[in-house]
């Protein structure tokens, strides 16, 4: 297994598979930074129900809009750029989850944050001893800033369902959302997830990271007296 420390300096000299595994890790990430904000900002970033609430979107798509561009930054530095992200429509986004339009409703939104932010903590924390420095040191900022992110659709998530509509709208939400977010795991029988590993620019497996994920999101939901939604319905990517 590869353990070397690559800096954006020594990248022309890896081998390609190395380049074209970083390349790719890397327009995906941008790309899922800039998607989350594309299915729900048009719609909600003036219609939350408080100013309370404006202002954390507000916050959470600034906090999205800056990893995109620590992400960049990075792909500038092996000369991509991945501006052009920014304007691609939703349906031609990598992963799924991203690939539809405006959330319907509040509720809908409070459960993406709660799943799909707590996602993107899970695809960082694979960078977190990789063998690419300069997205090990980037890791821990956006870690935590997508909890945080999490943390208030969970908070939201409490509030909704503290009254009969609300709580029928969130578990029809994670109904929706749940197999959008385990599938963005990816594949559990990949060959190219255990070509991440072996170059070091992953720590786990895709099925390894789900598992972690559904051990970490399934009590939460339990606690709130939501019904778990079954792991193999509506799900793409075994
Ligand atoms: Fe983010
Ligand atoms: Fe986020």
């Amino acid at each position: 297994m590869f353990r070397e420390r690559i800096r954006s300096k020594d990248f022309k000299q890896m081998p390609p598979e190395y380049q074209e595994l970083l390349s790719r890790v890397l327009t995906i990430q941008a790309d899922c930074e800039i998607g989350g904000p594309r299915i729900y900002c048009e719609r909600w970033l003036l219609r939350a129900p408080t100013v309370e609430d404006m202002y954390r979107l507000a916050r959470i798509v600034s906090e999205d809009l800056d990893h995109f561009r620590k992400i960049n930054r990075l792909l500038k530095e092996i000369h991509i750029d991945g501006t052009y992200l920014l304007q691609k429509e939703n349906s031609e986004r990598y992963l799924d989850a991203f690939k539809i339009g405006q959330l319907p409703t509040w509720s809908e939104l409070a459960v993406f944050y709660f799943l799909v932010a707590r996602v993107g903590k899970y695809q960082m924390e694979e960078f977190l001893d990789s063998t690419y420095l300069p997205l090990v040191e980037i890791a821990p900022g956006i870690i935590n800033e997508e909890m945080s992110h999490a943390a208030y659709g969970h908070t939201k998530m409490r509030e909704l369902c503290s009254n009969g509509k609300g709580r029928v709208e969130i578990q029809q939400a994670l109904e929706r959302w749940y197999p959008l977010a385990l599938d963005m795991f990816g594949r559990s029988e990949s060959r190219r997830s255990e070509r991440y590993l072996e170059w070091g620019l992953k720590l786990r497996t895709n099925a390894e990271a789900r598992r972690a994920y559904m051990e970490d999101v399934l009590p939460l939901i339990a606690e709130l007296g939501l019904d778990v939604p079954d792991e193999r319905t509506n799900r793409k990517y075994l």
